[in-house]
């Protein structure tokens, strides 16, 4: 296992278009370890394989307060969701130290494939939702600061730059 390099916004490669998984094999089961990895290493809830630059449809998640309830979503695709909405604080470990109101639907319907590539359907509500809906965004190559204003967006984009720029030079 290894930990993987996350991608920082604004890096343009956040904003690929991920393609399907052709088949959950070695390759993949490796990825998914080690995106769990960097998941918990970071103290994230969610990641996708977007922000570790494989531009492919995975995900992984855990939003359960002992941190050891890993949830692999392989091609997912949100079937249902809620039209009611509300408004949440997000954060993005592809977006360090930002948060920031977005609104989504409350509740979602989710196929995917699991780690061992069976099919499955997933009720999510709460928080879950909230991150499914983040994470399979980034399949999208749609960062939740996309969602803020223009006006926010670029003090996000000023700040984040001016931060890497500082940790480049040590
Ligand atoms: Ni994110």
């Amino acid at each position: 296992m290894a930990l993987l390099p996350i991608l920082r916004y604004p890096d343009p490669r956040l904003h690929k278009v991920a393609k399907p998984v052709q088949a959950v094999d070695a390759r993949i089961t490796a990825l998914i370890a080690d995106m769990l990895e960097t998941m918990y290493d970071a103290s994230g809830i969610g990641l996708a394989a977007t922000q570790v630059d494989v531009h492919e449809r995975l995900v992984v998640i855990d939003v359960s307060e002992g941190r050891n309830e890993p949830q692999v979503f392989i091609n997912p695709e949100i079937v249902w969701a809620s039209d009611e909405k509300a408004v949440g604080d997000e954060g993005c470990l592809s977006v360090p130290g930002i948060y920031d109101g977005v609104e989504r639907s409350t509740a979602v319907r989710v196929q995917a494939l699991d780690g061992e590539g069976r099919l499955r359907t997933v009720e999510a509500e709460g928080l879950l939702a909230i991150c499914l809906q983040h994470e399979l965004d980034h399949l999208k190559g749609k960062v939740f600061v996309e969602y803020l204003s223009p006006l926010k967006r670029n003090r996000i984009k000023t700040k984040l730059v001016k931060q890497q720029k500082e940790e480049a030079r040590g």
